[in-house]
């Protein structure tokens, strides 16, 4: 695998640590680099939920049970949800009647999961293993690079 993707990421923000340009960019750069994508952005823990934060795409939900949807689960699991259907999923929260398939990746900071990273897709099985694991490395490099440091609300 060629990691083309990775590689435009780290290079766009090599030099910036910064929590919402670095969030604000990577919903954009997921959006603007994947085709067929509805919705790209970021849920942290606050005050015990899972709040919105940066994202790319329709009006969402903006809180979320630390247990429930695709995203609490992702979140409780620490473990990428892929869901080809969301409809066949139970317990998807429907923030867009039009998606169709979704991927979320836990977000670890000091070993423990401190928020998700949420795509959309009108559709359906849009998230192949290739693109999976490719997101992954850039969600990975976003955490190890992204400075936690200055917020201490999770
Ligand atoms: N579908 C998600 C909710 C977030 S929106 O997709 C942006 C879920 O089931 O957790």
């Amino acid at each position: 695998m060629s990691h083309l993707l990775l590689a435009q990421w780290r290079s766009m923000t090599a030099d910036e640590s910064d929590l919402l340009v670095k969030s604000s960019q990577l919903s954009a750069f997921i959006m603007q680099t994947i085709e067929d994508i509805s919705w790209a952005g970021f849920y942290w823990k606050r005050q015990g939920q899972l709040v919105v934060g940066a994202y790319q795409g329709p009006v969402a939900c903006t809180r979320i049970a630390l247990d429930k949807g695709v995203c609490g689960n992702c979140f409780t699991t620490g473990k990428v949800q892929i869901v080809d259907d969301v409809h066949s999923f139970a317990g998807h929260i429907a923030c867009d009647i039009n998606s169709a398939s979704e991927v979320v990746y836990p977000l670890f900071y000091d070993d423990r999961c401190i928020g998700v990273f949420d795509i959309d897709s009108y559709k359906l099985a849009r998230f192949d293993e290739t693109i999976v694991k490719e997101i992954e490395l850039i969600c990975k490099d976003f955490m190890l690079t992204t400075d936690f440091t200055l917020i201490n609300h999770w």
